[in-house]
């Protein structure tokens, strides 16, 4: 024998004991789903670059909704598809009365009061620019785009949103957005702050399913480059000086150090959106047999824990709380 005093070999010897010094732990309660509503009824569309992902009308949401709650998945974050007749310059469509998301929003708190239910706030999804802000000149004018936002925000509040997800990085969101919600009286709504959100290639599958892919140039204006974390430290201080709950980090897998630097910085909670491009490589990968999907899921949410997430968005929930529920 060797004299090898410390054998960490020892702590991994059984099942049990593994168990024992687990130093992360994933469960569904930390996962919020994200779903996509679409105009019409009886509808349940594939996305097809986001297997086992669809798009569903109202009706088979609220469907999906009860077997999605029943398998103990608590949070959900809605998108939706807006017809391109519906867009416009000013993204108008994101705050009429009766408008597809607002009321989807308020059917699915009458019929899941128990449901945590955050909305996505940024003009991509109702705008013809195709651009989370106003365009002029094929510039994004911030300031204007702030107004919409704070519109938008209050819209959603009225219709029953828990959490709010500023997804647009305009300057000074969060503070506006957070004023015209306390003026309106929804002071006990939450702020989700996409902080750190990078001008990523990971987001295409996402474009498909809400057809909002810029119609010109790009998001670089406004989403950070992956090149910088420094500047993510930035954000966060700004974004929790103007009154931001969670401060959120996108995309999760190639910015596992901004996820870890922001939490050993703030003392609020760090969520992670694992985004689409990320479930899609997964996904595609597994479903070609060239690796194990459930494993390959399993780690990476976990890893996405360990790197100081407290709660992660990601596409995934369904399918944990399956594999979780035995
Ligand atoms: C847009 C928005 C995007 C995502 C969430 N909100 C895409 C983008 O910025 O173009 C991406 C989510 C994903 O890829 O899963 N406001």
């Amino acid at each position: 024998m060797f004299q090898i005093p410390r054998r960490p070999r020892r702590n991994r010897r059984t099942a049990a004991i593994r168990e024992l010094v687990q130093e992360t732990t994933l469960s569904v309660s930390h996962l919020i789903f994200p779903m996509f509503v679409v105009e019409g009824s009886g509808i349940k569309s594939e996305i097809k670059s986001m297997p086992d992902i669809y798009r569903f009308s109202l009706d088979t949401l609220l469907e999906e909704l009860k077997e999605v709650t029943d398998l103990g998945i608590q949070s959900i974050c809605l998108f939706p598809n807006y017809p391109e007749d519906k867009k416009d310059k000013l993204a108008t469509e994101s705050y009429q009365q009766g408008t597809l998301y607002l009321q989807a929003l308020s059917t699915i708190k009458e019929k899941f009061p128990n449901l945590t239910l955050m909305t996505d706030v940024a003009m991509d999804p109702y705008s013809s620019d195709g651009h989370d802000g106003y365009v002029e000149n094929g510039q994004i004018i911030n300031d204007i785009t702030l107004e919409i936002l704070g519109k938008m925000a209050v819209a959603q509040a009225k219709a029953g949103a828990d959490i709010i997800g500023p997804s647009d990085m305009m300057d000074g969101r969060v503070g506006h957005i957070r004023s015209v919600l306390d003026a309106e009286g929804y002071t006990d709504v939450s702020i989700m702050s996409y902080t750190a959100k990078y001008a990523s290639a990971f987001y295409g599958p996402f474009r498909d399913a809400l057809d909002s892919a810029p119609r010109f140039g790009d998001k670089k204006t406004y989403q950070m480059s992956p090149a910088n974390a420094r500047e993510a430290l930035v954000e966060a201080q700004l974004d929790l000086e103007e009154g931001a709950d969670f401060l959120m980090v996108k995309p999760a897998l190639s910015y596992l150090d901004i996820i870890k630097l922001l939490n050993d910085t703030f003392d609020v909670p760090i969520a992670a959106y694992n985004v689409s491009g990320e479930y899609a490589m997964i996904k595609t990968a597994s479903q070609n047999g060239w690796i194990e999907g459930e494993r390959a899921m399993l780690e990476v949410l976990m890893s996405i824990r360990r790197a100081g997430a407290k709660a992660i968005l990601t596409y995934f929930a369904k399918e944990v709380a399956q594999v979780q529920n035995g």
